[in-house]
């Protein structure tokens, strides 16, 4: 695995895109990515360029003299990576070769200079998924310099010699170069698969059409679809193709990331299908902080106090009828979550009586953010919660009072309960060992970005 890293990390960004519909992400690598690539591909690519020589056959009076030579370092001392519009992108390597000469009388160390150069295309694979190979490559060749026995050699003899070591680099050199690009493209294509969001839950990210590729940058629409105990999450509505202009979040980040509404919407539709965002909040009694029982209930309504007589828990059952609804605007996300409050009382051990019901609006704040691979978010309270009351067993219910006790026992472990969720997040398309570097988060009109670097952990 760490033979591919460096030239790995770009192959890796483009692959573990996966899946089947709707809601949209564009996920763009910028000039940065192939900076950073190139500098971290210098080291497994000076090991695959380690290749092995065939015997050089030294004529020496009359007699043929097989003379093995060996690859004795390789150094990459330039790598430039840059993107070509419409194929992918372009590498361009100059190394040195350092080659012992294992001759009979004396041992001969030389140096070769190369030059590298390769095509690298991308393209979209049969299974929604990018696929990288090498389109064209060659190699052109500098003299070789003697470093070390300089005294016997003959001028022909490093003629014939240059030209067996090029006969050999025009076979292998490119190998090399082919078959690292193919077996990032096999080890890639084991990452592909669904990443947990939840215990019951996942997301499956795939590649929705080629790639565009420009001078600048690779840019990849990607599908997001999730999963709920296999089943898709189908948004209501036809979800609208997703397009990111150029010049959104930070302009020097290796990577852009857009996230459309939609996903957002069928991320909340996720958490409401699996019941996420259910809450129970359970009276204790003979408890100083917890005002959940009948005997504070019966001096709000005395019909409670009617039919409690002796104190007993109070719970309170938080369910979403309607879908979250979450808004993205300009520097603001918000969420906006409408849940129904049933007010249950303990009539005895197991058997609850239902006192009433409230229609609730929780307007949150959200801050997003990213944590190595995943989005998260936290909540704040954005202005009061506001209450109505639905339907009730126990007669009159004064709102005014009821909103100050359900505040004071629902607003908080809301707020815990949404955070420790939101906290969990979901995974951004990324692959083991890929994190994200030094994220900001940016919130547009129906759209949010990340700009992010990378970091490749080999
Ligand atoms: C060598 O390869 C590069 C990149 O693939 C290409 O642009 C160039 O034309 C090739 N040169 C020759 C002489 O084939
Ligand atoms: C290599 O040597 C030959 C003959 O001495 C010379 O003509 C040529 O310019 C040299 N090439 C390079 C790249 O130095
Ligand atoms: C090269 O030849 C000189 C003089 O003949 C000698 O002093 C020197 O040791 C030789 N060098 C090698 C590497 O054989
Ligand atoms: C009911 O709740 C109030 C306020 O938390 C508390 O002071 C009181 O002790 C509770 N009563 C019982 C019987 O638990
Ligand atoms: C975000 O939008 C909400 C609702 O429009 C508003 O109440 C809130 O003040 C806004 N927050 C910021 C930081 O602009």
């Amino acid at each position: 695995m760490a033979r591919v890293c460096g030239l790995g990390l770009l192959l890796v960004l483009l692959l573990p895109l996966v899946g089947a519909s709707m809601p949209g992400m564009v996920f763009r690598l910028n000039k940065g990515t192939l900076k950073y690539v190139s500098d971290i591909t210098k080291v497994p690519l000076q090991r695959v360029l380690k290749v092995t020589l065939p015997y050089f056959l030294v004529h020496s009076r009359g007699v043929i003299q097989p003379t093995r030579l060996k690859i004795l370092s390789v150094y990459v001392y330039h790598l430039r990576l840059k993107f070509v519009a419409d194929v992918g992108v372009n590498l361009l390597a100059a190394a040195n070769f350092n080659i012992k000469v294992y001759r009979v009388r004396e041992p001969l160390v030389l140096t070769l200079p190369v030059i590298l150069m390769a095509d690298v295309r991308v393209a979209q694979g049969p299974i929604q998924t990018p696929i990288v190979s090498v389109s064209s490559c060659n190699s052109t060749y500098g003299n070789i310099t003697v470093l070390d026995g300089v005294n016997s050699t003959s001028r022909l003899g490093m003629i014939l010699l240059q030209k067996h070591i090029e006969t050999a680099f025009n076979n292998k050199l490119c190998l090399s170069v082919s078959s690292l690009v193919q077996f990032i493209n096999v080890h890639l294509g084991t990452l592909i698969g669904l990443k947990p969001v939840g215990p019951e839950s996942q997301i499956h990210y795939s590649m929705v059409n080629m790639p565009t590729i420009t001078n600048d940058y690779i840019s990849l629409d990607i599908n997001a679809v999730l999963f709920l105990l296999g089943k898709p999450i189908v948004l209501p509505l036809d979800a609208t193709p997703f397009m990111l202009s150029r010049n959104v979040g930070l302009r020097d980040t290796m990577t852009t990331l857009g996230l459309s509404q939609d996903l957002f919407d069928s991320v909340i539709l996720l958490l409401q299908k699996a019941g996420s965002l259910n809450l129970d909040i359970t009276g204790k009694l003979f408890s100083d902080d917890n005002p959940l029982n009948t005997s504070v209930l019966g001096h709000l309504i005395p019909e409670v106090a009617k039919q409690f007589p002796d104190p007993m828990p109070v719970i309170l059952k938080a369910r979403l009828g309607a879908t979250p609804i979450a808004t993205l605007r300009t520097s603001n996300a918000t969420l906006e979550l409408r849940p129904y409050i049933e007010v249950l009382a303990a009539a005895s051990n197991s058997d609850f009586r239902s006192l009433f019901t409230l229609n609730v609006v929780v307007n949150l704040d959200l801050q997003l953010s990213v944590s190595k691979v995943k989005l998260q978010a936290a909540t704040t309270l954005l202005g009061d919660i506001q209450l109505t009351v639905a339907s009730s067993n126990v007669g009159n219910i004064n709102t005014r009072q009821m909103h100050s006790l359900v505040s004071s026992v629902f607003e908080k472990p809301l707020l815990d309960h949404l955070n420790a969720l939101l906290g969990l997040g979901i995974a951004l398309p990324t692959v083991a060992n890929l994190y994200y570097m030094s994220p900001k988060v940016f919130v547009y009109e129906g759209y949010v970005v990340i700009s992010s670097d990378l970091f490749y952990q080999c």
